[in-house]
Parts: C-alpha cells; structure tokens; sequence
C-alpha cells in the first residue's frame, strides 16, 4: 500500500496578528513543537485516527483531501501532534501542512512553494474565506518569516486571496530565547479574525490601530536582526496595547503578560487572541516561566526557529 510521512512545526507570531490580514507586516517564527501525518491507502472509506472522517470535526484534514486527492482511494491518516490545539501556536496550520506534505509526497510533488498554497488553500476553505497566509507559510517553510505587502530581499513566494496579496519572505533570526506561556483558555482564530474584522469595518480608530501595529512590526523587523532585546520588549508591550485595544486580549492573558513582565525584556499575546497564550523575552527562562505558572498559566521555554516541513515516502 503507498503511503507517505509529514511533519510540520508549530509557530509563534512574534509581531504583526491581526494586522497581517489588512496588509501590514508580520514576523513569525517555527517552533520545535511539531505535528506528524501519516496517509496510507487503505480501507473502503477516508478515515481519521481509526475513525470514519467527520467533516467537521476533521476540516483541515478534509479540505486538504478535497484540495489534492479528489476522487483518490480512501485513505489511512493519522495524526500525532505535540502543537497545544487553540492556544495561538499553529497546530492548525502545522495540521494542513503536514497533511498537505504527506499528500503531495505520496504523488511525488511536494515542493515548499505548492505545499504553502494547498495548505493555505485548505485553511482558507476550514476557515470560511478568512485570514492570511502567515501561519501555514511559517509552518511549511520553518526558520523566520516576514509577511509584506511588498517583495523584498529573501523573498519566497506571494500567495493572493481576493484583492489581497501577501509576499512571503525568510529572515535570519539570532538564537532568541522566548517563554510561552499557554493561558489554557480556547481561542478560535476564526471568531477573534471576524471580531476585528467588524470593528475595522466600522471605526477609522480600528484601521488606525492596525496601522500603528503595522509600524511596530516594521521596526521590529530591524530590532530583530540586530538583538535589541530592549526596544524589543518595547515593542512587544506596545502591541499588546493595541491588540487589547482591538479587544482580542483577554484578562488572563493581561495578568500573565504582568506576571511575565517582571522577568523580561517585555510580553504580548501571540496569534489570534481570546485566549491562546502570550510570549515573553527574556533572559531568565526559569524565573519568567515561575511567574507565569504561579498565575495559572502553563510556561513553555523555546528556542526560535527550527526547520520547515519534512515529508518521506513509506
Ligand atoms: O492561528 P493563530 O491563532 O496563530 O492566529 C493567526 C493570526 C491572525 O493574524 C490573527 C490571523 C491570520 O490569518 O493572519
């Protein structure tokens, strides 16, 4: 039977959430968390982990099924992940992309560039049309990414979504230490996108905080490459301003940040908000990581930057 192995890492969003969707900057970063697909042709029908596939249930394995084995022999998937779910760390996009690979591998095309598109693709359909393709092109290409409007040096590939267009680009990043820390409240990237979507839509305040976030990343992007660790944290405590302002934030996520704050450079939320978690830079992992789990969050301590997707025939 022909089957095919993926992994993808999961992400963090280091500046530019929600912004990014309206054309402005973002960086984000690979994780060494990651998620392992495994397709293999068997059986009368697509199952899941040993179940039937539940459209809703499994949608971005579903979608990714439409998108690259419409009318293909039912197929044997199986998923591993070390990604938390809904926490803002990309176990989505990790999940369309790993499947995407092991899809593309078992036809024998996977390429980075087609994998980002179907996986991006396959999002857009799980997510009713919405969002950009920062997560699913971290994901599949690893290391660090700029999102912008505009093509620059490493650039990598553009993907467009009705009048939008995103340029995809690699950046190095210096060896930064980061503490996650996971609120355990489910965020729903999907509803918190919508939310700003209707605020943007009706207040020119909106547009102008998306565009002040638009300016943080920018600077942010220089601040990076040169380890700056202090603007940085400025930085990061002023996006996190205006993302509570644009009211993804969540009282928790506020009080970790505080918490974090004491032993680091600064802290923000990551990703969609609503819950999920925040990051913080800093120098002392442990002592940060203590704060954050004395207020009911749970720490992770990550390096930055680790490879794009991998995929194997079996
Ligand atoms: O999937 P998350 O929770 O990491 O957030 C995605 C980032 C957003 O900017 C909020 C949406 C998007 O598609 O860019």
């Amino acid at each position: 039977m022909a089957g095919a192995r993926a992994s993808a890492p999961g992400k963090v969003i280091l500046f530019g959430e929600h912004a990014v969707v309206y054309g402005e900057p973002a960086v984000a970063v690979a994780l060494s968390l990651r998620t392992e697909v495994t397709v293999r042709e068997a059986g009368d029908q697509h199952r899941v982990n040993g179940q039937p596939l539940a459209p809703y249930h499994h949608a971005y394995i579903k979608d990714a099924i439409e998108n690259l084995w419409k009318g293909g022999p039912p197929l044997d998937v199986r998923t591993d992940s070390r990604v938390p779910s809904a926490s803002g760390l990309g176990s989505s996009a990790a999940l369309s992309v790993a499947t995407t690979a092991a899809l593309l591998q078992l036809q024998g095309q996977l390429g980075e560039e087609r994998c980002a598109r179907e996986a991006y693709a396959a999002e857009v359909s799980a997510q009713r049309g919405r969002g950009s393709p920062t997560d699913t092109s971290t994901v599949t290409h690893g290391h660090a990414v700029l999102v912008d409007k505009e093509k620059g040096p490493g650039f990598l590939w553009d993907i467009q979504r009705g009048e939008r267009r995103w340029y995809l680009h690699h950046i190095d990043i210096p060896p930064l230490t980061l503490v996650i820390g996971n609120s355990l409240q489910r965020g729903r990237t999907m509803d918190e996108v919508a939310k700003v979507g209707r605020f943007v839509k009706k207040t020119g305040f909106a547009r102008e905080v998306i565009r002040d976030l638009g300016k943080i990343s920018r600077q942010a992007v220089e601040l990076i490459q040169d380890r700056e660790k202090l603007a940085l944290g400025v930085a990061m405590d002023e996006a996190h301003d205006l993302l509570t302002i644009l009211g993804v934030s969540t009282p928790k996520l506020d009080d970790l940040c505080n918490a974090a704050r004491q032993h680091a450079y600064g802290a923000k939320l990551t990703g969609s908000g609503g819950g999920g978690s925040m990051i913080a830079l800093t120098d002392e992992p442990e002592a940060c990581a203590a704060a954050i789990a004395k207020r009911g969050g749970h720490p992770l301590v990550v390096q930055l930057g680790g490879p794009g997707v991998s995929a194997s025939t079996l």
